[in-house]
């Protein structure tokens, strides 16, 4: 079973590209399952019930999310909306798993594929230099146990790359893979774990590279220059899709392999 994970789409460039090349992506790599972070999806802040339901027609099973989750309101009544029916398009919208009991929304969603494999997607988020949200690691615990899929997937959505790396080792070989969102840079590391987990630190933004982390670069500069507030805005050029492939045995979960995918407009 191959799954492609998509990284962070980002405002309009990023939908853009993944509507151009994901039909391409899915057949020329036997893709069964497609995943995508879409936090910054709507204009660069957030992610709006529209946005989801057109990244879902172009064929993403699960959307994940992170820090960003409320920057668009209409999302929370949209998550809400789904009130744990699994048919609605609104519950494969995922916000962290690990954010304050009470949170609308959930942090994981199991389905199975169009062959009819049943997979898990768990969407976490890191603590350091991030939001101080419940412990990733013991809701990363709590929620194994729920799950009945053997292929889970899990978003560890988070800024520091130990963090991230500590989360794959903590879930070797009791997930297929643990991939890395939220810090918009692609690392080369993608690799196996010791126990059959496949390991990503950050899969990278899916977005426009002519920029600062997505944003237009003439604006952070200015506030890295004079500390003023500024209004940020999506760039434009540059745009690339960053994505990892992972092959796995359907029937254990375990990984066989991981690969960086990437495509240029
Ligand atoms: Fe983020």
């Amino acid at each position: 079973m191959r799954i492609l994970f998509i990284g962070d789409i980002f405002g309009s460039p990023g939908r853009g590209i993944v509507r151009d090349h994901l039909a391409d992506i899915v057949s020329g790599q036997k893709i069964d399952l497609v995943i995508a972070n879409a936090e910054n999806a709507a204009g660069g802040f957030g992610v709006t019930p529209s946005i989801a339901e057109e990244l879902l027609e172009l064929g993403i099973e699960v959307l994940t999310t992170g820090n960003h989750v409320w920057d668009k309101k209409e999302i929370i009544d949209y998550m809400r909306s789904a009130d744990g029916d699994p048919k609605s398009a609104a519950r494969r919208l995922l916000r962290p798993a690990n954010f304050p009991a009470g949170t609308p929304g959930v942090g994981v969603f199991e389905g199975t594929t169009r062959a009819g494999v049943p997979y898990a997607v768990l969407n976490l988020q890191g603590r350091v230099f991030m939001a101080g949200n419940d412990d990733p690691f013991r809701t990363a615990d709590a929620l194994l146990k729920q799950i009945r899929a053997k292929v889970i997937l899990v978003d560890m959505h988070a800024e520091a790359t130990s963090e991230k790396m500590a989360m794959g080792w903590y879930l070797d070989g009791r997930v297929t893979a643990v991939i890395g969102t939220h810090t918009h840079v692609p690392t080369a590391d993608a690799r196996l774990l010791h126990q059959g987990t496949a390991y990503l630190t950050d899969v990278g933004m899916t977005g426009p590279y002519d920029s600062v982390i997505g944003v237009k670069k003439e604006m952070i500069l200015e506030r890295f220059l004079n500390g003023m507030p500024a209004r940020f805005e999506a760039a434009k050029g540059d745009v690339r899709l960053c994505a990892a492939v992972v092959e796995c045995d359907e029937a254990t979960g375990r990984a066989s392999s991981i690969e960086r995918l990437e495509r240029r407009q």
